[in-house]
């Protein structure tokens, strides 16, 4: 992927983070999808999952700037089928909710940015959903 790209997917990610109501709305969205995805958060306690999750897509951006995926690789293990169970097919929801996410809080957001976000994630979403 053409650095100029996860440049641009970085700074539409830095517009989105200055709004701590980013993760709120990700969240309502990713778990409004389906009662079964609400339900596997039911005892999680969203304040510090919201925050945990800003650490992880940061960490999805720089697997695609280049960064080796030790990080992912235990995100890999923990979402595993030994871990959260989490089926390969959530994957594709949770991409959805991001997107759907970024498209409301990025001001500067265009359906260009939007495939440059999919191309930048996918790596490092294909290494956690593969450690099933
Ligand atoms: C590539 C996309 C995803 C990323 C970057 C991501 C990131 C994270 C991170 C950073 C954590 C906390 C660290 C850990 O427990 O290992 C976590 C926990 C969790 N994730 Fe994900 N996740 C992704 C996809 C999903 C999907 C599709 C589901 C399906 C429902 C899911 C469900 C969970 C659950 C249930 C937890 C544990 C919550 C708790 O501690 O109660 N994740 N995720």
């Amino acid at each position: 992927m053409e650095s100029a790209d996860t440049d641009r997917v970085f700074q539409s990610y830095g517009r989105c983070c200055k709004n701590e109501l980013f993760f709120v709305d990700f969240y309502d969205r990713f778990m409004g999808s389906s009662p079964e995805i609400r339900a596997m958060f039911i005892d999680t306690d969203m304040k510090q999952q919201r925050h945990l999750l800003r650490n992880g897509i940061m960490q999805l951006i720089l697997h695609a700037r280049g960064m080796p995926g030790s990080k992912l690789r235990a995100l890999g293990e923990s979402h595993s089928r030994g871990g959260y169970n989490i089926r390969p097919d959530m994957y594709g929801t949770w991409l959805d909710a991001l997107m759907d996410t970024v498209r409301k809080h990025d001001p500067e957001y265009s359906d260009t940015l939007a495939s440059a976000w999919r191309r930048a994630l996918q790596p490092g979403i294909e290494l956690i959903r593969g450690a099933y």
